[in-house]
């Protein structure tokens, strides 16, 4: 059976810049993968290319054996295919509610009666209840990246990609986080996130992957991975022996 989503040579280029380049991954359904690298690896512009935020110089991408590679980023979407920005994209003049009532009508194509419940759930989860009638321009940064988690997790997404939504948070926070991510991916839902704090990552991933300059420099069991000399000079600044 193909892989849920299939990254083939995948590249993207600013000017003289290659910031992702001809980066192969696979990630098969049901999967929490992962991935770290220093600031400017790319890992962001793996994301816009598997949304279709940003169009590739070259390869393909594939989710649930269709090419996807020329499709816009609302059929993506639909397809299931959900994320979270680095830097929150709130509908800023809607209330918490009507952000994620959105995002279910129109990414999760639900209908209304659904998407109310459904809404007022995820609400629940991501723990913005009380929040639901607050426009999301008052928001708190913290608060603003939960409602990136909602807004994605209201399309009701096969694939959840998550791109530092963790940082920032105090210990007490990321922890709920965590939680909340786990129970994300018990439910059936196959994750990849992004995220520079390694031990929230690797309580929920089974593998990880490591970027530098647009490439991928290790792909594999997270203990393996960590250890791998290459991984440790680039990523934590211990010198090869
Ligand atoms: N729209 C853009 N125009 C020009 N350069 C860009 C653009 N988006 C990203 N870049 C550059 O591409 C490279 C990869 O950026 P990207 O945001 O994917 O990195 P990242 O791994 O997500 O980094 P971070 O950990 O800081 O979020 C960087 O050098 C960045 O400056
Ligand atoms: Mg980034």
């Amino acid at each position: 059976m193909a892989a849920l989503l299939e990254i083939d040579q995948m590249s993207k280029t600013y000017g003289a810049l290659l910031a992702v380049d001809a980066l192969t991954l696979s990630v098969e359904e049901g999967e929490a993968l992962a991935i770290i690298g220093p600031n400017g690896a790319g890992k962001s512009t793996m994301f816009n290319l598997v949304t279709g935020d940003v169009r590739p110089n070259g390869g393909h991408v594939h989710f649930q054996g269709s090419d996807i590679t020329g499709l816009a980023p609302h059929l993506r979407s639909r397809l299931g295919i959900g994320r979270s920005y680095q830097i929150p994209h709130p509908f800023t003049n809607m209330s918490v509610y009507e952000n994620l009532l959105v995002g279910a009508n129109f990414g999760g194509r639900m209908a209304e009666q659904d998407a109310y419940q459904y809404c007022a759930e995820v609400l629940h989860i991501t723990g913005l209840s009380d929040k639901a009638n607050v426009m999301a321009r008052s928001l708190t940064l913290l608060q603003r990246k939960r409602l990136e988690l909602a807004r994605a997790l209201a399309t009701r997404p096969k694939l959840l990609l998550l791109d530092e939504i963790a940082g920032g948070l105090t210990e007490h926070e990321c922890n709920a986080l965590v939680e909340t991510i786990r129970a994300i991916h018990a439910g059936g839902t196959t994750i990849i996130w992004i995220e520079h704090i390694v031990h929230a990552l690797l309580s929920i991933a089974s593998r990880l992957v490591v970027m530098n300059f647009g490439r991928k420099i290790a792909d594999g069991d997270p203990h393996t991975v960590m250890n791998d000399a290459e991984v440790r000079e680039v990523y934590m600044g211990i010198p090869a022996a």
